[in-house]
């Protein structure tokens, strides 16, 4: 990059490329940052950071573009679509390109493997800002936001309830565990995370005193007891983006995992429940649930913004 200091970038792919105290650094400047938004312009100069987006966001695109311009830095908006890379020019040649004109490089794509990519010929720190298998910047916010409400995360039980093969899923098993926190995916049979995924989120588990575990979802007996005396419950849509004609029935084997007041009681008493939005009342969470008291829904789509500016403030500090 611009000013490249010839060391080799940090990334944030998915969740465990932070060690646990890394990540707990970043979780601590993030509420710095909330604490004083205005008071850390790391990226004065000012230096530029690319936002490219192959897929539809609402608070990913506004919470880094808010975010970078508040810590002093031009943030350069991109729709995929409209680069030469979606006409054929190859991620490589687009990284070493980027990496000329900027200081970091955001991205939301599809395939994992074309993060991986980006990031190998990049010079700059490239961040996920959602792949198919991870979306690690939801995760620090989610993070952000159970301590705020429950001032620590590890010996926690977070049970994630949904779509157990999908970005966020696999991302509360590595981010939750990093974090110390005991994670209980609850997912229909043939909806449970990558099992490479599982063995990478148990050896990170060993070193925190965490813990992963993974529930088949046959009935609703099955949800329930996921649930029981969780502190933190977790679910999101059923049909992530990209899988809208996948062919599967993401709607019938999947109802027994609706977040609702029933399964809200069977949770440790002063549970938050957290969705990474967009929400789908009705489906993934009863209306009563996301729009009640134990909901954390707001705080934790406003922590995107703390979070991601810790994040890029961390990764262009080192
Ligand atoms: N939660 C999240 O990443 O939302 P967007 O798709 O709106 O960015
Ligand atoms: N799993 C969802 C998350 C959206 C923020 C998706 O990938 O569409």
């Amino acid at each position: 990059g611009p000013r490249a200091t010839g060391r080799a970038p940090r990334h944030l792919l998915r969740d465990d490329d932070l060690a646990p105290a890394e990540q707990a650094e970043v979780l601590e400047l993030a509420a710095a940052i909330k604490a004083d938004p205005y008071g850390h312009r790391p990226l004065a100069g000012p230096r530029a950071v690319a936002v490219i987006f192959d897929k539809p966001s609402t608070r990913t695109r506004v919470s880094f573009q808010v975010g970078i311009a508040a810590l002093g830095g031009t943030p350069i908006m991109i729709d995929g679509r409209d680069a030469q890379f979606g006409r054929g020019e190859t991620i490589a040649d687009t990284a070493r390109v980027l990496s000329r004109y900027v200081d970091a490089i955001v991205w939301r794509t599809g395939a994992d493997d074309r993060i991986q990519e980006m990031a190998a010929h990049a010079d700059v720190p490239v961040v996920n800002a959602l792949t198919d298998g991870f979306h690690p910047c939801q995760v620090l916010a989610d993070l952000q936001t159970v301590v705020e409400r429950h001032g620590r995360t590890a010996g926690l039980t977070l049970t994630y309830l949904g779509d157990g093969a999908n970005n966020m899923a696999q991302s509360l098993l590595l981010g939750g565990v990093t974090a110390g926190m005991h994670v209980r995916v609850a997912a229909p049979d043939g909806f449970l995370p990558d099992p490479a995924v599982v063995a990478d989120a148990q050896t990170r588990a060993a070193a925190t005193g965490g813990s992963a575990a993974l529930v088949a979802v046959e009935g609703r007996a099955a949800a329930l007891e996921a649930a029981a005396g969780a502190d933190v419950l977790v679910t999101d849509t059923w049909t992530s983006m990209g899988q809208e004609d996948d062919g599967l029935d993401r709607v019938a084997p999947f109802r027994p995992c609706r977040i609702d007041a029933e399964l809200l009681e069977r949770a440790a008493s002063g549970a938050t429940v957290l969705h990474c939005l967009p929400a789908h009342r009705g489906d993934e969470i009863t209306a009563e649930v996301l729009d009640g008291p134990a909901a954390a829904v707001w705080d934790e789509a406003e922590n995107r913004l703390h979070a991601q500016k810790a994040l890029l403030t961390w990764l262009l500090g080192r």
